[in-house]
C-alpha cells in the first residue's frame, strides 16, 4: 500500500516523525544547507531538470559538494513509494555533521534529506479573489540566486503578511527597485507589456518564472526581464506572484490601494491557464 508522507535521510527511507539528525548538523546550526521545493503533479515531477541544475549552481557557488544524479534517483524513488499523485517533494542538502565552527571544515560528508506530502492548494476562491500585498525593504542579503535555508528575513516578511492577512510582500531595495516576494517571485503589466526583474544575485531564478516566461512567448504577449519600482506599482495594470506552490496568483491590493481593477486581471488568468496547459503537456511528453 502506498505510504503518503514519507522522508529520505541519508540513504533511508523512513516515516517523517523518525527522521532526525545529529544537532551538530551545520544545516540546524548555520544553515549552511541549501534546498528545493518541487511540485508533482499527476505523479509526474514538474520541470525536475530545472530544479537540479538550479541547486548544482547554488552547491558549486557554496563549494558544497552535491550528486545531482543520486538525488534525482533519490526524489523519483520517494515519490513513487509515497503514490502520491498531487505532491509537494522538499530536498535539502547540508554541508553535514561536524563540531561547531564557522569555519568550513574540509571532506565532510553532506546530509541528504527529502520528503514528501500531499499538496495542498490554494482554494478556487483566493485565484477568483486575488491576494493582496504590502511593500517591505529587502533586508535579504546579496546571493538571493542561491536557495539557502537560511531565511529568518523571509520568514519574518511572510508571517508579518500572513499576519495581515496578505499571500506575501513586494520586496524593495533602497532604490526602489522591486526585487521579490519572500517566497515568490513577481511580475507587472505596464502598457501591455509584462516585466519582471531579471535573474541574477538580487532574486531567486524561480522555475514557475521560468514556465511563466515561456507561455508568456508563447502567447505572443511582450515580455521585458526589467525590473519595476515601488514608485511605478501603482500604476501596474496587473500584478501577480509566481512560485511552486502558487503557481500565478493575481495581486489586487499592495498597501491597501487596490491594483488594476481590483480583481486579478486578464493577462494574469490567461498565463494560469497557459502554465497549466504547459504542466499536462510537459508531464504528458515525460
Ligand atoms: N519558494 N523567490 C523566493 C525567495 C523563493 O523562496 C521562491 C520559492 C521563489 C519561486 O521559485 P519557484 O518558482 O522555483 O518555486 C522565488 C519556495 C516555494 C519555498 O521556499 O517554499
Amino acid at each position: 500500500m502506498a505510504v503518503p508522507e514519507l522522508a529520505y535521510l541519508n540513504g533511508r527511507f523512513l516515516p517523517i516523525s523518525e527522521a532526525a539528525v545529529p544537532i551538530d548538523d551545520r544545516g540546524l546550526l548555520f544553515g549552511d544547507s541549501l534546498y528545493e521545493v518541487i511540485r508533482v503533479y499527476a505523479g509526474k515531477f514538474f520541470r525536475l531538470d530545472a530544479h537540479l541544475a538550479r541547486l548544482e549552481q547554488g552547491a558549486r557557488a557554496i563549494e558544497l559538494p552535491i550528486a545531482v544524479e543520486e538525488l534525482r534517483a533519490v526524489l523519483l524513488e520517494l515519490a513513487r513509494r509515497s503514490g502520491l499523485g498531487d505532491a509537494f517533494v522538499y530536498l535539502q542538502v547540508t554541508r553535514g555533521v561536524a563540531p561547531r565552527n564557522h569555519v568550513i571544515p574540509p571532506d565532510l560528508e553532506p546530509t541528504v534529506l527529502a520528503t514528501v506530502r500531499p499538496l495542498v492548494p490554494l482554494p478556487a476562491e483566493q485565484y477568483e479573489q486575488g491576494a493582496r500585498a504590502i511593500l517591505r525593504p529587502d533586508i535579504r542579503w546579496g546571493r538571493r540566486d542561491i536557495k539557502a535555508t537560511t531565511l529568518l528575513p523571509n520568514i519574518l516578511r511572510k508571517t508579518e503578511a500572513a499576519r495581515l492577512g496578505c499571500y506575501d510582500v513586494l520586496h524593495y531595495e533602497p532604490d526602489g527597485t522591486i526585487t521579490e516576494g519572500s517566497t515568490c517571485n513577481i511580475f507587472g503589466v505596464f502598457n501591455g507589456v509584462l516585466r519582471t526583474h531579471p535573474t541574477g544575485p538580487r532574486i531567486l531564478a524561480g522555475i514557475t518564472r521560468g514556465a511563466v516566461l515561456d507561455c508568456a512567448r508563447e502567447l505572443g504577449i511582450p515580455v521585458e526581464e526589467r525590473p519595476f519600482t515601488r514608485e511605478e506599482v501603482p500604476a501596474a495594470e496587473e500584478l501577480f506572484f509566481t512560485d511552486t506552490y502558487c503557481e500565478v496568483l493575481g495581486i489586487v491590493e499592495v498597501d491597501g490601494q487596490p491594483i488594476g481593477q481590483g480583481r486579478p486581471g486578464p493577462l494574469t488568468r490567461r498565463l494560469h491557464a497557459a502554465f497549466r496547459r504547459l504542466v499536462a503537456r510537459e508531464a504528458r511528453a515525460d
